[in-house]
């Protein structure tokens, strides 16, 4: 078999760049250099794009914008192109060709369809989901809404933007107290990590919470808090064709699951398989095909529930369409159990790249 190309994009202009550096310095060094010639292509934080030729430990330490060798490159929209122009020093532009685009990028820009539209245009196959299905994952007020229209058991919520708060903060504010059972859950309804979202317990500290989630999104989402446990599934494969695999369950640390948990402290225990009966393992399984398929995935996503404490109640959170990625993360450990290995994995996720009906 010819060696593919496979363009690994990493960073991104998004809050989680640096957990993108963690995902895609393992993705790199998992890729079979027999089977695959890679290309890693570098976005900083303030967006800009270099091809990189350093190693992936430049990677990993933050230190990859600063390479000698880093040229301006970018993926073509021109179908005909197929590949990345890169900008020489000598002022001329050469062209690469890419098989294969696996965009290991997190949040903003990398996981919510606005990337994805660039793939498409250039007609080069990319790991991962299209530009709508990114794009109604990463938005938990219109996934919300879509799942809710399919049966899909969820917390309840409210959602609003953040200037319709600013005009009239008082009224929303109301609005949440009469609808929704403290503690609630406070989000930007675009982000991820769990950056800007808040606990609130206290109504008094209603505002300082949603002031921040305004600083992330410009639309906020409220939700009920619910108590249980909290449990993963990885989806695999293209719409229609997915499987499951088995389910996982975190065990946080903090008041909940939030950024320093899962990627600084390392304190957040996994449990696989997650502590749950078997029938409500399957339901959990079954819901998140369900759930995957309705909104439009394709290749991979990770489908997060509650399981509540007292009725075994099974409740999506939310579907993240490009989870975390290290060797240690809930997504690669689950399918790890189920028998595939991550550098199988990997392969996997191109292979559904490049057989996807809808390029
Ligand atoms: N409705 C809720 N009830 C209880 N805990 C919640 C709820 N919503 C979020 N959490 C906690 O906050 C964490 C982050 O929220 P999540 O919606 O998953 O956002 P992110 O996209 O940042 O991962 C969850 O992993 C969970 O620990
Ligand atoms: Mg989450």
């Amino acid at each position: 078999m010819m060696k593919k190309t496979v363009c690994v994009i990493f960073g991104g202009a998004s809050s989680e760049y640096e957990v993108s550096l963690m995902s895609s310095s393992s993705i790199i060094r998992n890729l079979d250099s027999e089977k695959f010639d890679i290309v890693t292509l570098g976005i900083t934080k303030d967006g800009r794009w270099f091809l990189y030729s350093g190693d992936v430990a430049g990677i990993e330490s933050n230190t990859w914008a600063e390479h000698p060798d880093n040229r301006p490159a970018f993926i073509s929209p021109d179908k005909g192109t197929s590949g990345l122009v890169i900008l020489e020093k000598d002022g001329g532009c050469s062209i690469r060709k890419i098989d294969v685009i696996f965009p290991v990028l997190h949040g903003k820009n990398g996981e919510d369809g606005t990337i994805q539209g660039l793939f498409q245009l250039s007609g080069i196959p990319y790991v991962g989901c299209d530009t709508a299905a990114s794009a109604i994952c990463m938005d938990k007020a219109v996934a919300h809404s879509l799942l809710a229209s399919a049966n899909i058991e969820q917390a309840h919520y409210l959602w609003f933007y953040a200037d319709r708060y600013a005009a009239n903060g008082e009224k929303i504010r109301n609005k949440i107290s009469a609808r929704l059972n403290f503690p609630v859950f406070v989000k930007p309804a675009n982000a991820g990590s769990s950056v800007g979202i808040t606990k609130v317990s206290d109504p008094e500290k209603l505002d300082a919470a949603i002031r921040l989630a305004a600083e992330n999104d410009s639309k906020i989402v409220v939700e009920e808090g619910i108590v249980g446990q909290e449990v993963e599934c990885a989806v695999l494969g293209n719409r229609g064709r997915s499987e499951a695999s088995i389910v996982g369950e975190i065990g946080a640390a903090a008041e909940f699951y939030d950024y320093d948990d899962k990627y600084k402290n390392g304190a957040a225990q996994l449990f696989i398989p997650a502590r749950l009966d078997p029938e409500i393992a399957e339901e959990i399984r079954k819901t998140a095909v369900r759930a995957y398929n309705l909104l439009g995935c394709d290749g991979l996503s990770r489908v997060d529930f509650f399981v509540t404490t007292k009725e075994k109640k099974v409740i999506l959170n939310e579907i993240n369409t490009l989870p975390g990625f290290t060797s240690i993360s809930m997504y690669p450990k689950l399918w790890g159990a189920c028998g595939v290995p991550y550098g199988e994995l990997l392969e996997k996720l191109i292979g559904c790249a490049l057989t996807r009906d809808t390029l």
